[in-house]
């Protein structure tokens, strides 16, 4: 597989590289991020390789992530059009202003209209709504998002990081309203990260919405830099941006000896891993430094076979949320064999004996 390897985004015409850029670190608005020189140069990089999907937001580095695209933009003539750019509202980036950010009309229209001023651009390619708002009706967001696809400012409408019962509502309303329909979904998914596997990767892949996972590494847990044999293990119950838990040394030692044993780096095997998995369309991949997005983009080269993915899939199983687990298991008592019409199996589950009770 490689960057020009491209595939529509769920039920769209739109095709996108199996990795799209993630930006959020570019700009040093609050000093950790990379400059725009290192910001441009890996950005070049991977479009040179044939990447077409860029995904930035209006408040990645309180907007200099825009501009730092916006400019590489406006410094190459035809960029614009081959690209899929992708950008997000919701966060308000104008303290003291109550309608200065979420999902409101008058927010939305604002926020998009400075995002287009930082990007240089007369529309962007995937709006995406970039969190959930249970305050504002979801049917004003929805027709809003509508009228600037007609208007000709955004091309696609996605969702990131709302609830999926909340997410197939609004598919459902947009749909039976005629509306542009959410064909995008972005959520936190990585080998350390799994529980959106019992709702919205399944309602992503039944309502035809292509999955964007972020946080593939687990901001950088599963890219090598950690392991309970490396320099720097501190033993805690701390996750996320503290160091990994008993538990997650597990998934990341086992990526660790996978890597070690194929001969690639960490972050390749988990990145190659998600892009395996059911329903995913394109991984955003974040780089802060140029050898980083090296070493990811290498994930496109590597396969995980059969028994590579079950060791996997033993330290890293979720547990999910009620009913997922019960519908896994009890869903194969409701057909005894026959497929689908377009060849999917149904597992052939051995009949109930007479009298056995499931409770
Ligand atoms: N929709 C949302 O709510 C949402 C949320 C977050 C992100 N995103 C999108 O998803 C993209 C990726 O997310 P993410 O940044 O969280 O992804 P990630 O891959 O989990 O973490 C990226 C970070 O890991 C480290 N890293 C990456 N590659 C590495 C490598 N090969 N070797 C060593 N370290 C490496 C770098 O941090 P250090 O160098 O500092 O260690 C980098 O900034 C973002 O850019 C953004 O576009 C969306």
């Amino acid at each position: 597989m490689s960057l020009t390897s491209y595939v529509t985004l769920g039920r769209s015409g739109l095709r996108v590289s199996p990795f799209t850029l993630g930006t959020m670190t570019f700009g040093e608005d609050h000093g950790w991020g990379s400059s725009p020189e290192e910001s441009r140069d890996i950005l070049a990089a991977y479009l040179d390789g044939g990447g077409n999907s860029v995904d930035t937001a209006n408040i990645y580095t309180g907007g200099h992530s825009e501009v730092i695209v916006g400019d590489h933009l406006a410094a190459n003539p035809g960029l614009r059009e081959r690209i899929v750019l992708g950008t997000k509202f919701f966060w308000n980036l104008h303290p003291g202003d109550p309608n200065g950010g979420g999902p409101g009309r008058k927010a939305i229209i604002a926020q998009l209209e400075a995002s287009l001023r930082r990007l240089r651009t007369d529309y962007v390619d995937i709006y995406w709504l970039h969190n959930f708002d249970p305050v504002t009706p979801v049917e004003e967001t929805l027709r809003t998002l509508d009228d600037l696809v007609t208007a000709g400012k955004i091309r696609y409408v996605g969702f990131s990081d709302v609830p999926a019962w909340a997410t197939a509502e609004a598919a459902t309303i947009a749909r039976f309203r005629g509306w542009s329909p959410i064909v995008a979904l972005q959520l936190e998914y990585s080998l350390l990260e799994r529980t959106g596997e019992g709702e919205l990767i399944p309602m992503a892949q039944s309502l035809g919405m292509g999955v964007l996972p972020w946080g593939p590494l687990r901001s950088g847990f599963l890219s090598g830099k950690y392991g309970s044999d490396r320099a720097g293990r501190v033993d805690t119950t701390r996750d996320f941006a503290g160091m990994p838990t008993e538990e997650q040394y597990a998934v990341i030692d086992a990526v660790n000896e996978l890597a070690a044993e194929l001969g690639v780096a960490p972050a390749s095997v988990a990145l190659a891993w998600i892009q395996a998995r059911p329903g995913v369309t394109s991984t955003l991949i974040g780089a802060r430094r140029m050898a980083q997005l090296e070493a990811n983009l290498a994930g496109l080269e590597v396969e995980l076979d059969a028994d590579q993915l079950a060791g996997l899939e033993a330290v890293s199983r979720p547990r999910l949320n009620f009913p997922a687990e019960n519908n896994a298991t009890f869903s194969r008592l409701a057909h005894n064999g026959g497929t689908t019409v377009d060849g999917r199996a149904t597992p052939l589950a051995p009949l109930l004996a007479e009298g056995t009770r499931l409770w």
